[in-house]
């Protein structure tokens, strides 16, 4: 999905339509007046991390070096709608809290990545942090075009940076591609976002593809420095939906920004594919990855995922929340897209892919209040709950074997969110809004919903299986309240504001 409709954008918008600069080439005034614009946009979230304006999509390179944590993500200097890619940089001392660097990564003229500094990993080579990521370019020949989505053919060639400074803000490109096309004789349908990681002393690439008319693929390489790069064999092969589309991200038949690590005693694979993504956990025998389990990771707004170590060495997965909401309207706000809270994955004992809120996140809590269903004016105490300028944080346990249903609005009947559990919608237990997810079943304990409300984001979590990202453009009138629709099943609520991680909403 995410293909199609943004590089449709940029067709539409023309090249940096100017309309959404942030002290690029602008008049000061102007600059400063969008900055205000933005400061007060009620539904800009204020702590999720974002660039201070303009377009962002999927998180590059995360990682933990030299105790500081730093982000990296596909980013538009000049306009809030997708194109002209960048990687954006930022650094937190917390995975919460961050701060706008210089830009990392800009297409180089002439070069390799002319077109696009798409997405990619870093990784420290010795002492030596390495972006590797995907350029784009035109193909001199139409043969050599592997980015077809019905807006562009691009030739993808995989790109090779360092960094020599501790705070990773200066990068120098190798001036050739490390594998300037992929391998011969394969009727591919992508070749990008490489994921790179070390093994049994050389190193590993995987590769997001597919095979046309078949399905996505993930392509495995081996390089004993980074620079040399050998084509394996596909670490998986997927099947498509059976639906050819003019993008093959849309029919399933190109996974896109491959993410692949241990995590307890498997092998975990994360795709983005179709508007999703999904997860496989299963056993890899150092050529092949064979999947016993697989799901998905977030049934709502999320996508292009990327994971790395926390300083503890947990598993952290990020994703992009892209917008909802159409072209126009983003375009007008002057900013679109948000980068998911920081999630840490494990792995049930059954192989499912479990994912909680990091618990860094809790740094934001304001004070907070706690309702239990069965204590003494319950009902009076939910009722004078209040929900302040879109930003807190709800918790929420009850019976996993009734109905419920919560619904944040403003006590006139108007909605901003309704939640509902339905143990007996199989496959679909839980709702947020329009959008449906499945919640495994909680085996005699309770339902425990976690939601964070920031702006027009709400990221929900349900149990350790479940999450889904919604988005609101709804703007109440006043501070939201809370109603519950069956008291008895409710055991426990806690509701906390959220502090802003930045003054004026522009991120650090
Ligand atoms: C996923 C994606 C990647 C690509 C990047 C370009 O959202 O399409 O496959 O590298 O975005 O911005």
């Amino acid at each position: 999905m995410a293909g199609i409709s943004r590089r449709t954008f940029l067709v539409q918008c023309g090249v940096a339509s100017g309309a959404a600069l942030l002290g690029r080439g602008m008049p000061a005034s102007s600059s400063s007046d969008l900055r205000a614009r933005l400061a007060a946009d009620p539904l800009r979230p204020q702590f999720h991390l974002m660039p201070a304006a303009n377009w962002m999509n999927d998180p590059n390179g995360p990682i933990f070096y030299k105790g500081r944590y730093h982000m990296f993500f596909q980013y538009n200097p000049n306009a809030s709608v997708w194109g002209d890619m960048h990687w954006a940089h930022a650094s937190s001392p917390d995975m919460v809290h961050w701060k706008h660097e210089p830009v990392a990564l800009a297409p180089t003229p002439g070069g390799w990545d002319r077109d696009g500094v798409f997405s990619g990993a870093v990784v420290v080579d010795g002492d030596t942090p390495t972006a590797i990521y995907t350029g784009v370019l035109p193909p001199d020949l139409p043969a050599d075009a592997t980015l077809k989505d019905g807006q562009h053919a691009w030739r993808e060639v995989q790109c090779l940076a360092v960094s020599h400074d501790d705070d990773l803000r200066t990068w120098q490109k190798l001036p050739e591609p490390v594998i300037a096309r992929p391998p011969a004789g394969l009727m591919i349908t992508g070749f990008r976002d490489p994921c790179v990681w070390r093994e049994g002393g050389e190193w590993r690439m995987a590769a997001g593809s597919g095979f046309a008319g078949k399905g996505g693929a993930i392509l495995l390489y081996s390089s004993p420095d980074l620079r040399r790069w050998t084509y394996l064999n596909p670490l998986i092969e997927g099947r498509g939906s059976g639906h050819p589309s003019t993008n093959p991200v849309d029919s399933g038949e190109m996974w896109e920004c491959p993410d692949f690590f241990p995590l307890g005693d498997r092998h975990v694979l994360l795709i983005s594919t179709m508007g999703r993504v999904l997860w496989k956990s299963g056993h890899y025998d150092g050529k092949r990855f064979t999947p016993q389990e697989e799901g998905v990771v977030d049934f709502g707004a999320y996508y292009a995922q990327r994971s790395m170590l926390d300083r503890e060495g947990n598993r952290i997965l990020w994703g992009w929340i892209p917008e909802r909401r159409p072209e126009a309207e983003h375009r007008a706000a002057g900013w679109a897209g948000a980068m998911g809270l920081p999630r840490v994955l494990s792995l049930s004992s059954s192989g499912e892919l479990e994912m909680i809120p990091a618990a860094v996140v809790e740094v934001l809590r304001g004070t907070g209040t706690n309702v239990r269903g069965s204590e003494a004016g319950a009902k009076k105490k939910v009722e004078a709950l209040r929900i302040s300028g879109l930003a807190a944080e709800l918790q929420i346990e009850c019976a996993a074997d009734r109905p419920f249903s919560l619904v944040l609005g403003e006590g006139d009947g108007s909605r901003f969110a309704d939640i509902a559990y339905d143990p007996a919608a199989s496959g679909n237990e839980l709702r947020i809004n329009n959008t449906q997810a499945a919640v495994a079943p909680a085996h005699g304990s309770p339902l425990h919903l976690r939601l964070f409300v920031d702006g027009s984001v709400v990221e929900l979590f349900a149990n350790r299986t479940a999450a889904v990202t919604e988005r609101v453009y709804r703007v109440p009138r006043g501070p939201l309240q809370i109603s519950v629709s069956d008291l008895s099943a409710l055991q426990s609520l806690d509701l906390w504001p959220m502090k802003a991680i930045s003054k004026d909403r522009l991120t650090g």
